[in-house]
């Protein structure tokens, strides 16, 4: 039978310590409505002591939101707790967590203390806090760190004393993923009263372990998971809520669920980074940009064949519409004529073969190809096939106290011609030397050039405007290369004159 693992947030706690991530009151309850609706069980809305804004944080949260409970953070002392007992009045269901070192380097630096003390002091914080509420969380600050004799000892006496739920804080992030499963079952096996309590996880990330380290735990008894969004949290971060919910959710021999709404994770994890200012490495688990994307052509090629080749997720599952195929110099045939499909554009194999030449020709310059560009691939393609002047060679010469000048060759009627010309730019000189040889007279009407997207690798997109005998032709051209595309927009137009 599944148990029930509850997830318990710390986004707002732990996450928002990290320098630059810190919120108004208005953005934490955008956070904390996101989080109700992602499904988290309890909410650790902040630190209700350590400044004005954090304790009215608490406040407004713990009426905005109703379902989970709302949590607030306290060290073993009186003062602490009094304040985040007034800080969770309004809350419907309220927890207080508390908690002390129990290391050697806690103990014995921080804390100038010894292990005895400390299991008196962790006994009173928790009976004061249990004056205020039933549910009272204690955590062993650094248990990561802690000799597990003396841990065990904590930990039965803070049940005994009233705790809920035991937190076992790999702080430093030390432990690796056998060591902390261990830990977790010493716990259960030598804590006498430990089916009174729910332990908890609470890793840190600082040698990558950290979701390693919170399956460990729970694959060990642990039934409480503290987690953050996109993994924020001092130094090298918490574990990642979406990490562990969907390392649980894709291995059934994980015996819990929660009640995580995954379809929510992507939108949820948008929105903290968004607000936190802190973006998504690229290549994170879940929910980074490439997480669902696939850029060489044996794994697109397997992926379009059946999703499951290359992906453990589905990416509905988190949010994510689909899998992205992405286009680059690495993509084949395969992926090309999957994008054009969707589309709309069903190209014969030859007209795939000349689209195919055309992406890897633009793919080589450009890191990712687009839509637009392939709009731009498929377009260009079929309007050059249809023009009767055909641009062979062009070169420019440009740059400061340059004198511009452009040397062009066309194939006009099967035959090539060349022209050499100068102009006020680039630009200009080029169509100097293509007027020189389609002998019309022409007047520019109108001459547009705009980034298909944006970056300086992009393609510029042309639209040109000539007057010929009193017609007006449009030409039009793409290319990364500006000047070229600027001269094949105006042969465009020419190509129309008859
Ligand atoms: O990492 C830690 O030990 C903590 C505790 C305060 C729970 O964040
Ligand atoms: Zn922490």
């Amino acid at each position: 039978m599944e148990e029930k693992l509850y997830i318990f947030d710390t986004t707002l706690r732990d996450g928002e310590q990290v320098p630059g991530c810190q919120l108004n009151t208005v953005e934490k309850i955008e956070v904390a409505r996101a989080l109700e609706e992602l499904g988290v069980d309890i909410i650790e809305a902040g630190f209700p002591i350590s400044s004005p804004g954090d304790f009215n944080s608490i406040v407004e949260i713990s009426k905005a939101v109703t379902r989970p409970i709302i949590c607030g953070l306290t060290r073993a002392v009186q003062k602490d707790i009094d304040v985040a007992a007034d800080a969770l009045k309004f809350a419907k269901h309220k927890r207080i967590h508390t908690g002390i070192g129990t290391s050697f380097y806690h103990i014995n630096y921080k804390l100038k203390s010894n292990p005895e003390e400390i299991i008196e002091r962790a006994i009173a914080a928790v009976k004061y806090a249990k004056r205020y509420v039933e549910d009272v969380e204690f955590y062993a600050e650094d248990a990561g760190r802690t000799e597990n004799e003396y841990l065990a000892r904590v930990i039965e006496a803070v049940i005994g004393a009233g705790a809920t739920v035991c937190n076992i804080p790999d702080t430093t992030g030390y432990c690796t993923p056998y060591e902390y499963g261990e830990k977790i079952k010493f716990l259960r096996e030598n804590v006498k009263n430990i089916d009174k309590a729910i332990l908890s996880t609470h890793c840190h990330n600082d040698l990558g372990m950290a979701t390693a380290n919170t399956v460990a735990g729970i694959i060990n008894g642990a039934r409480q998971v503290e987690v953050t969004l996109n993994g924020i949290g001092e130094r090298a971060g918490n574990t990642a809520l979406e990490e562990v919910v969907m390392a649980i959710k894709s291995h059934k021999d994980i015996p819990v669920y929660t009640d995580i709404n995954t379809k929510n994770i992507f939108k949820t994890s948008r929105l903290v980074s968004t607000l936190m200012r802190m973006p998504i490495q690229p290549n994170k688990a879940i929910v980074g940009r490439n997480a669902f994307a696939h850029s060489s052509g044996i794994h697109q090629d397997g992926v379009l064949k059946n999703r499951e080749s290359y992906e453990i997720i589905d990416p509905q599952d988190v949010g994510i519409n689909e899998s992205a195929i992405v286009l680059t110099a690495r993509s084949g045939r395969a992926a090309l004529n999957h994008h054009l499909q969707r589309l709309g554009f069903n190209l014969t194999p030859d007209e795939l073969d000349d689209a195919y030449n055309k992406f890897l020709l633009l793919a080589d310059r450009k890191k990712d190809i687009n839509d637009d560009d392939l709009y731009v691939i498929v377009g260009v393609g079929k309007a050059e096939q249809k023009r009767k002047i055909k641009l062979k060679y062009l070169n420019v010469v440009c740059g400061k106290s340059a004198i511009p000048m452009a040397t062009v060759q066309l194939i006009i009627d099967g035959e090539v011609c060349t022209a050499t010309a100068s102009g006020a730019g680039p630009i200009n000189a080029g169509f100097n030397a293509v007027c020189q040889l389609v002998q019309k007279k022409l007047t520019l009407e109108e001459f547009l050039v705009q980034a298909v997207t944006r970056g300086s690798d992009d393609v510029g997109k042309v639209h040109i405007q000539v007057e010929n005998k009193g017609n007006i032709y449009y030409g039009f051209s793409a290319n990364t290369d500006i000047v070229t595309a600027s001269v094949e927009a105006l042969i465009d137009a020419i190509s129309k004159i008859n």
